[in-house]
């Protein structure tokens, strides 16, 4: 056994005496003291005043708050889509925001899916383009015909299951609103990232949708281990996470463990 300090580097042995400590998943994502400001006309409007969170390996977050209250800024920091002015955003134990932007646009590829309220998939593109659109994107041209047959087999799958493989060339404006928030959930996901953010995935849809849109992120953090910070005005959605945080007056407050 070793006698020495505990650093960050070397984590003290709790292999005794802290059985609960060893259950609990690891921190992947922390957000340490996190501030942004946004400038309107000549003045400073805080919106973060020192955000602490940490987010577990495999875990559904929910995190709540009055309109205005920073949640999607809070969700475009931790996606990197947005740097802040203080404070250090870190994966497992490297810190992460203030990486080059080229290192950035990877992890941001490879690391982080988003979906957002308004689905935001291309008009023109059918279903299947829209969700092989991240990995055209990330390859070059060249990259991609190489590759095409494999891709679109892993949009395909990822359409699947979503549950629209009958749907695979439909053009945006030819499904519905839950069927475009599954495609932008697919989409989100084809690039197999590690985190989900997800930011009002609900917000447009009606209850009995945004429902089976929560089933669907519920089935992908059970089954997949697919780790979910999702920001949502439905109180009640809410309370199906893991646990639920809420923005006040710029910080975060109020930790529930589910029912
Ligand atoms: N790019 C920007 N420039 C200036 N102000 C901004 C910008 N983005 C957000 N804000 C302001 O920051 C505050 C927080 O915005 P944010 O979008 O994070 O809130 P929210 O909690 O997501 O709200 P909602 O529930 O309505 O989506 C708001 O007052 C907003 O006007
Ligand atoms: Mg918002």
């Amino acid at each position: 056994m070793t006698t020495e300090t505990p650093t960050l580097d070397t984590p003290p042995d709790v292999s005794d005496d802290r059985p609960d400590t060893l259950a609990m998943p690891k921190p992947q994502l922390t957000c340490y003291a996190l501030e942004k400001s946004y400038r309107k006309a000549d003045h400073e409007v805080p919106v973060l005043r020192g955000v602490d969170l940490e987010v577990r390996e495999g875990e559904f977050l929910s995190i709540v708050g009055q309109s205005g209250s920073g949640k999607s800024t809070l969700l475009h920091l931790m996606g990197l889509l947005d740097a802040p002015d203080v404070g250090e955003i870190r994966l497992g134990d490297q810190r992460i925001d203030d990486l080059p932007e080229r290192t950035l646009d990877e992890l941001r590829n490879h690391v982080f899916g988003f979906v957002f309220q308004f689905y935001h998939l291309l008009p023109e593109l059918s279903l299947l383009e829209n969700v092989l659109s991240p990995l055209m994107i990330r390859l070059s041209l060249l990259g991609y015909w190489r590759k095409r047959k494999e891709l679109r087999e892993q949009a395909r799958e990822m359409i699947a299951k979503v549950g629209l493989d009958h749907r695979l060339s439909h053009k945006p404006r030819e499904l519905s609103g839950g069927e475009m928030q599954r495609a932008a959930i697919a989409r989100a996901l084809v690039s197999k990232p590690r985190i989900l953010l997800a930011d009002e995935p609900t917000g447009n849809l009606d209850g009995e949708t945004g429902r089976e849109i929560m089933d669907l992120l519920a089935d992908l953090n059970d089954r997949e281990k697919l780790t979910i910070v999702m920001v949502t005005h439905d109180a009640a959605l809410a309370r199906e996470a893991d646990r639920t945080l809420e923005l006040v007056k710029g910080r975060l407050v109020g930790q529930a463990a589910a029912a």
